[in-house]
This record gives C-alpha cells, structure tokens and sequence, in this order.
C-alpha cells in the first residue's frame, strides 16, 4: 500500500499546459511571488529559514542561512544562479521540474531574487538536456513578455533579467565554482576557496547558487508559511522531496515524497519492489557519489539527511540506485570508476590521475587478472585523492569505491583469487607494467 505524501512540487504535473503562463496562474501560480513583493527581502529569508528546506543539490546546506550570507548593502551588484547541470549519475529530478512546471522555477527565482536583492539570474542547464532548456527558454521568454520578467515586474519597482544558459555536458560544471567559470565563457574547472560566492562569485559579483529543486520548493513555502513546511517530514530535515530510482525495482521513476519516508517501504512501496522477485543487495542512497549499503544496513534507514548520515551514508541529490542479487559489484564498481576517470577536469593531479590508475585496477580485478595486493593499492590511491583536491569531486568519487570494497570484499577476493590461480607470474608483471605501477 503507498503511503499519502505532501504534494509541494508534484501538483498540477499532470495538466499537459502548466508550463504556459495562463494555465500555471489560473492554478495559483505566481501569488507566492506577488506575496513576497509585499514583503522585506529580511522577511522572505526568514520565513525560508524558518521552514527548515535544505538545499537539494547533495550537501543539504540550509538554504536561508544560505541565503542570509549575501550582503545587504553593497556597491557590487547580486546575482543568483540555478544549478540545473544535474549530472549525477541517478539524477534527473531538475528535468522533470523544467520540462513539466518552469513557471514553477521562474517563480522560485524571482521570490529567491527578492530576498538577495539580485538583478539578474542564470539558469546553467545540463548539456544533453535539450528539451528542458527549449521547455524553460520559451518560459523565460513568455514571462518577459507578459511583464513577470523585466523592468517593474508587474507594476511594482522591482527589475529583473534572467539568462538560461546550456552547459557542454561535463559533469564538473554542477560544481558552483566551475559552473561560474563556465558561464564567464572559460574552462570548466573549480576555484579555490575562499572567496565563497557570495563574496566574490560570477564575474565578481555577490552570488547565491541553489539547486534547481530548491528554488522550485521556494512558493510553497512562501504561500503556506515557513512553519507550515517545516511540520512536513522529520524535524531536522523538513519538506518533500523529488525522489529519483532507478536500477532493478519493477516501477523506476521520480517520486515525490516526505523526508524520513523508510528506504525499504520506498523501494517497495512507491517503486514496486525489486525485479523478478530477486532480492535486495545493494543500494546507493544519494546519487552515485554516496556511500553504498547493503540490504541488512537498508533496515531501519530512512531517507532524510539526518538518518543516513547515521547509517553513514548521505541525501547526496536524492537519487537512489537499487541492485539485486544478480549484480556483480567488481562491475558495478567499475561502471562507477569509468565515468569519474573520465568526468575529473584534470585540474588537480590526485584526482586526474589516481581517478583513472583505480578504474585500471578496478578493469583487471572484473576480469579476473586482479593481484593480491589490488585492493591495498586501491585504498592507498583512494587515500592520496581525498582531501587533497580543489574541490570535492576527489573526496566524493571515493566514497563508493571505498564502501562497495568493504562491504562486498568477498566477490573481490573471489576474483582476485581466481586470477592468481590462473595467471602466470609472467603475465601479471606484464600487467604491472601495462599500469605503470612496475
Ligand atoms: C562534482 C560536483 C558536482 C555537482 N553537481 C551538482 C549538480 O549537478 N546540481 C546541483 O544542484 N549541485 C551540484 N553540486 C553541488 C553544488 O556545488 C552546490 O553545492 C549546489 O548547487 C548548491 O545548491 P543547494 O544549496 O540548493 O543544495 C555538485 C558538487 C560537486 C562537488
């Protein structure tokens, strides 16, 4: 039996004209927004720290403190970006939102602008998301040209520009530094930190940058009330949320559902239990960068910030990637190491090469022409990444490697095992030096 979730950004996605202005104001759209003009920009972020929302784009950062980081009097101008690069593996909650509700996102935006005072706002869309950029573009435009976009939107003395924006499909641009460097027109690769963008973000100007779900969840919590939201779900992770699986569950796809919902009750409930009636192994909770649990640490787990950082995993981009007992985790591993040796941006060392010698390890173990001492190396590599880079994709891209070898160390020794017995000495020093560890 599935159990009734709050509606705060699912409502109206069935009717196939909400992404027009009519359709979308005639169903309550853009009050929230005509609210917030009535309201101090001090008013609107409080009101959003009171609700409790934590950013959706995988490090659950409280958004209103977030939001309170920008100065209130400066000579620089403000601006706020929305982060729709959305390319974590599992993830693809911020294409539903664009394809289906964009006034929806507008909206978020421009109340988000509101309270950080910002004259302009980027939409950076994920490359390969051609129909969410043209869905969202033509949004834009209609809003411009009914006067929700623009000089004195709707009569009222505040002005706003907004620029949609589609990346080059590279994963590293969702990162906030390097999607600014991206907008600026150069090379994809984070900057260092401090300055933080608020400080110091695009082109030098104060920055707030949000998830696109975040900025989406922003009306609701405008028209309802702060405390309203924050009695959604559980007290330290308030809200719904837009919950992405995929992998070997019968009924795959996004569902929007209360924080602290049990892992087990979702996958069953709500994504139709695991195919062929296999059962349960492995899930990745949070987007493919998050520690992996077993189906015994699943017990007990629910999905909310709090609760998995307990069963030592994370919320990441709520995306959760389900494999049953048929999945060889020395392959799944290695599909994971794939796409982060070939994401790094190559800026720092550790990652750009650690990333792809542990693909190469992690490519001869599945095939059975493992070493013994392959998983110490592996760790040891992991060991020189984390920590070590500019940004966090070394420290995350870790994390399943790292988790997948614990808990499922015996398919990797199994293996590795079979290897020795059946390689000659010969042919494994041949391997040694194809890897460049001779
Ligand atoms: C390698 C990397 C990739 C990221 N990709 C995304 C992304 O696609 N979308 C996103 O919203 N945040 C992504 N983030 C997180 C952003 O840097 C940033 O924290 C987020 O957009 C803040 O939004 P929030 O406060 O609303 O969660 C990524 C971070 C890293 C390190």
């Amino acid at each position: 039996m599935t159990t009734e979730h709050h509606k705060v950004l699912s409502a109206n996605l069935d009717n196939e004209n909400l992404h027009q202005l009519d359709t979308y104001i005639s169903l309550g759209g853009f009050e929230a927004f005509k609210k917030a003009l009535k309201m101090e920009p001090a008013q609107i972020i409080e009101e959003v720290k009171k609700s409790g929302l934590r950013g959706r784009g995988g490090a659950c950062f409280p958004t209103g403190v977030k939001w309170s980081f920008m100065p209130t009097n400066s000579d620089k101008e403000s601006y706020l970006i929305n982060n729709a690069d959305e390319s974590e593996p599992g993830t693809y909650k911020d294409r539903l939102l664009m394809e289906r509700n964009p006034m929806l996102v507008i909206e978020g935006m421009l109340i988000a602008s509101l309270a950080m005072k910002a004259v302009h706002s980027f939409i950076y869309v994920r490359g390969e998301y051609a129909f969410p950029y043209e869905r969202t573009k033509d949004a834009i435009k209609e809003c411009y040209e009914r006067g929700y976009l623009g000089k004195n939107i709707q009569g009222s003395n505040f002005s706003h520009e907004m620029t949609i924006h589609r990346g080059a499909g590279a994963y590293i641009c969702g990162e906030e530094t390097a999607l600014m460097e991206s907008l600026e027109g150069k090379k994809g690769q984070p900057r260092l930190k401090p300055p933080f963008p608020a400080g110091y973000g695009l082109y030098g100007k104060h920055t707030t940058i949000n998830n696109c779900e975040t900025l989406a969840t922003v009306p609701w919590i405008i028209q309802n009330g702060g405390e309203a939201y924050s009695k959604i779900g559980v007290e330290s992770c308030p809200g719904t949320h837009l919950m992405c699986i995929s992998g070997h569950v019968n009924k795959p796809g996004i569902y929007e559902i209360d924080m602290g919902y049990p892992i087990l009750d979702f996958i069953e409930n709500e994504a139709g239990g695991i195919r062929n009636g296999n059962k349960l192994k492995a899930v990745v909770p949070g987007g493919s960068s998050t520690v992996v649990l077993t189906a015994e640490d699943c017990k007990g787990v629910n999905i909310d910030a709090e609760s998995l950082k307990a069963a030592g995993s994370a919320m990441g981009s709520s995306a959760m990637i389900v494999m049953d007992d048929t999945t060889d985790m020395t392959e799944a591993v290695l599909n994971l190491s794939h796409f982060y040796s070939h994401e790094s941006c190559g800026q720092c060392t550790p990652c750009r090469e650690g990333g792809h010698w542990i693909e190469k390890i992690f490519a001869r173990i599945a095939k059975c022409e493992g070493q013994e001492t392959d998983l110490e190396l592996i760790e040891k590599v992991c060991g020189q990444i984390g920590g070590h880079t500019i940004c966090a994709f070394g420290d995350t891209m870790i994390l399943p490697y790292l988790s997948i070898i614990e808990k499922f160390k015996d398919e990797f020794v199994a293996k590795i095992k079979k290897s020795n017995s059946s390689k000659s000495l010969l042919d494994r020093r041949a391997l040694n030096f194809e890897l460049g560890a001779h």
